[in-house]
């Protein structure tokens, strides 16, 4: 479990953003195509709603064009765009490229797939790139899985949907932010969750399940313990928003009530990269961070990955 260094440069959050897809899409919309219904889905999901429509990029650019905005920087003082992304808009270039361009950046810029511990694994990547030197960092979290969800299949085509969210780090003095991180990856559990090259998504989703509420807990205790800090002690908890089964297991299991976990999944589908910034920093979160709360980010996705990081909020 890597420990942080006392003398590591650290950073914090200065701005972020976010942005959904352009089209509400309703359960009741669905069951008009699928045999499905609103109440089936709303009990073994949580989601009522989710969004849909737009570009990797088109996303990527709107939220990170709000981060940069609020954080009120010149982008030429960005030293890198890190986008977390599992459906990018080309094979080749990455989706950063694009978004770099578009946003008026001058700097390094790479995707990270992930998948939904993506952007997890990006803002872990990004405070070491800050610990090296760089002064600040545009992390991007993005997902168009509209794109490839087979709209037929009420097994997937219930759960995923569009979104984005962006924040900029800047480097500060002393320790910063982040206290403790866990990254982790499982590929023996590959073909419970994936989708070929140009195909839809293929999910076991009973043992996506099962698998899900472990990898959480048990990638969140190892952050919680390379922080020094136990699960009383915090003050927010903001999971990968996949199903609110699976989010309430597990914030049991890790004795944390659900009154400290922010939980957008009613109004945004499981949004795989851009979940987790739009339930840290979006409209619809029931839990906001202030300064100086203990946060804990956890996030799961195919892979199987596991991502996890406690920070110390200090955004103003
Ligand atoms: O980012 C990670 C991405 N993936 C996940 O997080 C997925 C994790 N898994 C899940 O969220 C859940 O397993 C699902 C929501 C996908 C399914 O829920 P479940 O409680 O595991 O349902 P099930 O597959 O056990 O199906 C229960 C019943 C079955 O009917 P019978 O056999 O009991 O008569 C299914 O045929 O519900 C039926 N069913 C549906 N009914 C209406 C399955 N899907 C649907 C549906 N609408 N969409």
């Amino acid at each position: 479990m890597p420990q942080i260094p006392d003398n590591v440069r650290g950073a914090r959050f200065i701005g972020w953003g976010t942005s959904l897809g352009h089209t509400t899409v309703t359960n009741d919309d669905l069951s008009k195509t699928m045999d499905t219904n609103d109440e089936w889905i709303r009990e073994r999901t949580g989601i009522h709603r989710r969004h849909i429509g737009g570009s990797t990029a088109e996303m990527s650019i709107a939220s990170g064009r709000a981060a940069i905005e609020m954080a009120g920087i010149d982008p030429l003082t960005i030293d890198a765009l890190v986008l977390a992304t599992t459906t990018p808009d080309r094979t080749v270039p990455a989706t950063s490229a694009t978004v770099q361009h578009a946003l008026g950046l001058r700097c390094g810029a790479f995707d990270v797939n992930a998948a939904c511990s993506g952007f997890v694994y990006a803002m872990i990547t990004a405070h070491g790139l800050i610990a090296m030197g760089s002064q600040r960092i545009l992390v991007i979290g993005t997902d168009s899985l509209s794109r490839i969800v087979d709209w037929t299949d009420r097994n997937t085509a219930i759960l995923f949907a569009d979104g984005s969210g962006a924040a900029v780090l800047e480097r500060t003095t002393g320790h910063g932010q982040m206290l403790g991180w866990d990254l982790d990856a499982d590929g023996s559990a590959e073909e419970i969750l994936y989708s070929e090259v140009g195909g839809f998504v293929h999910m076991d989703g009973k043992e996506v399940f099962r698998r899900a509420v472990r990898i959480m807990v048990d990638s969140a205790q190892k952050s919680m313990a390379a922080a020094g800090v136990t699960a009383d002690q915090l003050n927010v908890v903001v999971p990968h928003q996949a199903n609110i089964r699976i989010i309430t297991s597990a914030c049991d299991k890790l004795g944390v009530p659900m009154e400290k976990v922010a939980v957008v999944v009613h109004e945004t589908g499981n949004t795989s990269s851009a979940s987790i910034p739009l339930a840290l920093f979006g409209d619809f979160g029931q839990v906001r961070a202030k300064d100086g709360d203990l946060v804990l980010m956890v996030g799961f996705g195919a892979g199987m990955t596991a991502a996890s990081a406690v920070v110390r909020w200090n955004a103003q």
